[in-house]
């Protein structure tokens, strides 16, 4: 066990209260990177309409990337499998990702919806894991920092076991 449920609630909900002060009430589109950030999405949309200040208006719409395959080590190399829908011009989105290992993931999403032509683009993490970071990319909203350890729960998966967990906890530990 790493983060109890409690500590997770809490960590979302100090992220739904940072967005809130920036965002004043302005629409906002969170964009959610499946699957890894189902479960982070979905509380911080909850999250945002019990803030002080939370957004007028919550839309969601997700995107589905793949980047590990069947291993706990990144291959480096990021696939869409489902791109969004909508149209991003002009909106305040929100990218919403589990968790930044190298940070190719973020970076090559960022990238993407940059070229979308977004009002404002922000990027809030759950998770930050540092240590081996490859690109200096931006996180504007952190939840908590991990260790250097493979992380599951709260929509983080080994092969697609242990995201229904409502905890995050350390695989092998
Ligand atoms: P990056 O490109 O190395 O930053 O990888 C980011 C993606 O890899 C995240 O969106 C996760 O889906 C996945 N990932 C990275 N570290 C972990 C972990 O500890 N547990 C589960 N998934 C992880
Ligand atoms: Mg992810």
């Amino acid at each position: 066990m790493l983060f109890t449920e409690q500590e997770v609630q809490a960590a979302v909900r100090r992220l739904a209260e940072e967005i809130a002060r920036d965002f004043r009430g302005q629409p906002l589109l969170l964009l959610g990177v499946l699957k890894g950030a189902l479960y982070v999405t979905v509380d911080l949309a909850r999250a945002l309409c019990s803030v002080a200040g939370g957004a007028s208006e919550i839309t969601i719409d997700y995107i589905v990337l793949a980047s590990y395959g069947q291993n706990t080590a990144s291959s480096g190399e990021v696939r869409m499998l489902r791109d969004s829908k909508r149209s991003l011009e002009g909106k305040n989105v929100v990218i919403v990702e589990d968790i930044v290992d190298h940070g190719l993931t973020l970076d090559y999403l960022q990238a993407l919806i940059r070229g979308r032509h977004p009002r404002v683009q922000k990027s809030c993490v759950l998770l930050d894991k540092p240590h081996r970071r490859r690109t200096n990319v931006r996180i504007d909203y952190v939840g908590m920092t991990v260790p250097n350890t493979f992380v599951v729960g709260y929509g983080l998966d080994h092969q697609e076991r242990y995201r229904n967990l409502p905890y995050i906890a350390q695989l092998g530990h």
